[in-house]
């Protein structure tokens, strides 16, 4: 079975930790999106996959050594400059996919839905596109699809307002594809696949939902990325989650902490903390509820909670970093700095002096 993967687009409410990396590689449990859905593919009978992204994220995906894996993997790029939307993309790869029932996952995606049984359901009903469906309380963030008592999607609504949602079930995302989908997505320009593509299958009956009720996130919001990383750090707890040679280091279950990284003394990490690879923290650090990327240092008497922290930022001694900041890759945070609630750090950007919440919440400083 081959699936395309959509992985290209912004991520703009992921910024600014996604101004320097693309959402599929975002590390989920120190490991980017791309390696969990790479190995759940192979565990469901993929074989190829192509990737419809622009080339800056083709080049990133290749410098992150993911491979090396048993999957083939190829690139269908959007024309530079011209992202096509989710439709599009679709149709560009269409040579390559043109010849059987294939699968396609939007690039944000955790989930533990069962691609086989998918394509399964969706050879047997015929469908020329079976959507996951996922429930959840607000469905106005997403597509919102009617189904019938036969698994057929009756009407398909994006991002409809909570009032006119037609049900709690979403588009979660991965689907399943019948070739003549390329019948229905217009040549050479951007295309969406839930507002155009959709809703005319479902008016010709050709469209079915596959009901999921597992595990499933989309990452693409800061809140999302922060939760799905903590819910797995909960699920994954274990004795050898951190490495053994800390001295006077309190851990506070549940922490994740690479191998090569090093804690100072009468510091306390957790609960809720991934530290990813080569992280430095100095003594008396106070850190909760955290994800650090790889490379951060973090110096004496310094207290984080609640907050996302992108690679090789350095961060001064007797710093207070609250909840919901989100510091971008490279910035520098000075000595003695306060950041309220909520504070975003553009990345490389050195921040000496403390900066408040609220108001100042929509800017990245
Ligand atoms: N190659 C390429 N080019 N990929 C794109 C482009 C593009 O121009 N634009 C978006 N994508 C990719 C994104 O990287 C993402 O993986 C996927 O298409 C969906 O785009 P998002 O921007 O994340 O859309 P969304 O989250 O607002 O809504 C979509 O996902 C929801 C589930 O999370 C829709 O499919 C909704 O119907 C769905 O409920
Ligand atoms: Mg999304």
């Amino acid at each position: 079975m081959k699936a395309l993967v959509l992985a290209g687009g912004f991520g703009t409410r992921l910024r600014p930790l996604s101004c320097t990396r693309p959402k599929i590689l975002f590390p989920i449990l120190n490991k980017p999106l791309l390696y969990w859905m790479l190995e759940k593919m192979k565990a469901n009978d993929v074989d190829e996959v192509i990737m419809a992204v622009n080339r800056q994220t083709a080049f990133q995906i290749k410098q992150s050594k993911l491979q090396k894996s048993d999957i083939k993997i190829s690139y269908s790029f959007d024309p530079p400059g011209k992202p096509l939307g989710t439709g599009g993309p679709v149709k560009r790869a269409e040579k390559l996919l043109r010849n059987d029932d294939f699968l396609a996952l939007n690039g944000d995606i955790f989930t533990d839905i069962n691609y086989a049984e998918l394509m399964k359901f969706h050879k047997k009903v015929g469908a020329i596109a079976t959507i996951a469906l996922h429930k959840v309380d607000d469905p106005s963030r997403y597509g919102v699809a009617e189904l019938a008592d036969d698994g057929r999607i009756l009407r398909f609504i994006e991002k409809p307002t909570a009032k006119m949602a037609p049900s709690n079930l979403i588009n979660a995302g991965v689907y399943a594809f019948n070739p003549k989908i390329f019948e229905y997505i217009p040549k050479g320009r951007k295309v969406s696949m839930e507002r155009e593509v959709f809703p005319k299958l479902s008016e010709q009956g050709a469209l079915y939902g596959y009901v999921h009720d597992g595990l499933w996130s989309d990452i693409g919001e800061v809140k999302e990325y922060l939760q799905i990383n903590l819910y797995m750090l909960s699920l994954y707890s274990c004795d050898t989650c951190a490495p053994k040679h800390f001295d006077n280091v309190e851990l506070k279950k549940p922490v994740l902490i690479d191998d090569k990284s090093f804690v100072g003394n009468d510091s306390i990490i957790g609960p809720n903390v991934i530290l990813g690879s080569k992280v430095y923290v100095g003594r008396n650090v106070q850190i909760r509820n955290s994800v650090i990327m790889s490379g951060v240092e973090i110096l004496d008497n310094t207290v984080i909670d609640g907050a996302v922290i992108g690679e090789n930022v350095k961060i001064g001694r007797n710093v207070k970093i609250n909840e919901r900041c989100i510091i971008g890759d490279y910035a520098i945070i000075g000595d003695n700095v306060f950041l309220g609630e909520g504070v975003s750090i553009c990345p490389a950007k050195e921040v000496l002096e403390s900066i408040s919440s609220a108001i100042f919440n929509a800017k990245c400083w």
